[in-house]
């Protein structure tokens, strides 16, 4: 388990396509474990493996308050969306801002697990969102783009 360094805005690895996982391997499974690490780390709650530099459709994914709900999607493919959120959205790889963001309320997204088995998952509110942000950063969009106004700073705790 190691901690990755989160790319930047500005860093243009973040506005490329991410690839598909064709397979897992043990490299794979590294980048995923690390991933986990540094989403929880960093106090976020989601991460896209291109944010530590690979060009991978793979997210890391936990709404929850006490961190016990993680989700990892290998390639995942949003299927259905409802509904409309509009709130503050903020990405680690845009430290100290947050901006306000309309997302739809409901998504469902299928993708493959970590045995590379077919699943899904739903989500409402703050996980329907996350699901939008981290499927966009797959293809080398920032939810900056998305901002209604402007984007404000934010008080960080460390
Ligand atoms: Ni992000």
């Amino acid at each position: 388990m190691a901690i990755r360094e989160i790319r930047e805005i500005g860093d243009e690895i973040l506005t490329k396509r991410s690839k598909e996982v064709k397979e897992m391997t043990p490299r794979v499974q590294t980048l995923i474990e690390d991933m986990i690490d540094t989403m929880y780390k960093s106090g976020g709650v989601g991460l896209a493996a291109v944010q530590v530099g690979v060009l991978k459709r793979i997210v890391v994914i936990d709404c929850s308050e006490d961190g016990d709900e993680l989700h990892v999607l290998i390639n995942p493919k949003i299927v259905e969306t409802s509904g409309e959120q509009t709130g503050q959205e903020g990405c680690l790889s845009v430290p100290g801002k947050s901006g306000e963001v309309t997302r739809p309320n409901y998504a469902k997204v299928v993708f493959l697990d970590e045995n590379m088995q077919p699943a899904e998952l739903e989500g409402t509110e703050l996980l329907a969102r996350a699901i939008c942000h981290e499927c966009d950063h797959l293809d080398g969009k920032l939810y900056v783009d998305l901002v209604e106004g402007d984007l404000v700073d934010v008080n960080t705790e460390n």
